[in-house]
């Protein structure tokens, strides 16, 4: 009698933790109407946002009006901020490929929300430590800067960066030409000459790195520390620029998206919680549901509601799981690895285009160089 009723009892349990697990994770799994709901919103900001008037997609010119076709050629540095490490790359296109040899830096926490004028000096720094190790120091090369944040740009050489985004904050930059800012430390250190012919978004970089191999790549697409896209569009399509004929590629800046309440039906009280201890409450609200920087915290705020409501560890808090970064987004990734599901997703929204995804080879450093080839050598054609 009492074993039988023990048993039933823990069988008892054991449902009641299954509809307690179920029922907090629901919310995640998206039905085709809410997906489909997320496009038709998505495809109306971004025609708000191309033709100038308010919307959460800023969709932003980059002035970048073709893919590479192959002929580029020359050595190239590339400078890479915006994800978790810094990066000075040299990049040599050659008629056999590209070669790459980069060198990681990292930016602390400290310099990444400090001044401007530290966070550029710090930059130039690790570009002269690079030039020195590598042997470049009097060569002043070609050089593109992927710089991994909204800015407004008024050709390929100007960009005014619009806000900081991810963990970034650093003071004195937002509204400032990025390029100024940093042609101004490199004045500070008298000691480099630099030749800075592009900036880039690291989506137009992956973009471009795939487009060498695969011309008919026409979009990029991050999901990184943060996230966003970018494509081909017609230029008859983008207001506030000049011409008529021909593409430039338009950065998306979809993590903003829903920043006007319009993602408020799919976001959790997890959501919630990770966008209000981050350093931009409200902005960024897309970003924030889907993206490197963020994912692992959303983990941990589920886990941390399964322990209280006893479906975990036996409802013991540990100070442990309540540290903040402690679970990271790489682990979800070994569990759950992102490709068929999206392939799947994109076959059922958008069921008569074949779309393929191409895995790109270091977008950024890579994307940054091919983007200074490509204008490098539209220039010279302009100039025979
Ligand atoms: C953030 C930035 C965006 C970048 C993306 C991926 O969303 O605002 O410019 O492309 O992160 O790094």
């Amino acid at each position: 009698g009492r074993g039988v009723a023990m048993v039933t009892a823990v069988a008892a349990r054991l449902a009641a933790h299954r509809r307690l697990l179920e029922e907090t994770l629901a919310p995640f799994r998206l039905s085709h109407e809410q997906l489909a709901t997320v496009q038709t919103q998505m495809r109306e900001a971004m025609a708000k946002g191309l033709r100038r008037e308010a919307s959460s997609l800023r969709m932003l010119p980059t002035y970048v009006r073709a893919t590479p076709d192959g002929s580029e050629r020359g050595d190239f540095l590339a400078l890479d901020l915006g994800g978790t490490n810094f990066r000075v790359l040299l990049v040599r296109v050659a008629e056999g490929g590209v070669q790459i040899v980069n060198q990681v830096y990292s930016i602390p926490e400290c310099v990444a929300q400090g001044s401007g004028q530290q966070l550029f000096d710090h930059i130039v720094d690790c570009i002269v430590d690079f030039q020195q190790k590598q042997g470049l120091r009097g060569q002043s090369l070609p050089l593109g800067f992927t710089f991994s944040f909204p800015c407004k740009q008024l050709g390929l050489d100007q960009g005014i960066l619009l806000n900081w985004t991810k963990g970034f904050n650093a003071s004195g930059c937002e509204g400032q030409d990025v390029v100024y800012l940093l042609r101004e430390a490199i004045k500070r250190r008298q000691a480099v000459e630099l030749n800075v012919v592009a900036i880039v978004n690291d989506t137009v970089g992956t973009m471009m790195s795939c487009g060498y191999e695969d011309p008919r790549c026409e979009m990029g697409l991050i999901v990184g520390t943060g996230t966003n896209a970018c494509y081909m569009e017609e230029l008859q399509n983008v207001a506030g620029v000049a011409g008529d004929s021909g593409h430039m590629c338009i950065n998306m800046e979809w993590g903003a998206f829903g920043d006007d309440g319009s993602l408020g039906m799919l976001s959790t009280c997890f959501d919630v919680r990770v966008d209000q201890a981050s350093i931009n409450p409200g902005k960024q609200r897309f970003e924030k549901m889907i993206s490197g920087m963020y994912l692992g915290e959303i983990v941990r705020h589920i886990l941390l509601h399964l322990t209280s409501l006893g479906v975990l560890f036996q409802g013991q808090q540990t100070q442990r799981l309540q540290t903040r970064d402690i679970f990271k987004t790489k682990f979800l990734s070994e569990i759950e690895s992102f490709a068929n599901l999206v392939a799947a997703t994109v076959r059922e929204l958008a069921p008569r285009c074949v779309v393929t995804f191409l895995q790109s080879e270091d977008g950024s450093g890579k994307g940054a160089a091919l983007v200074t080839a490509v204008a490098c050598r539209l220039a010279q054609m302009a100039c025979v």
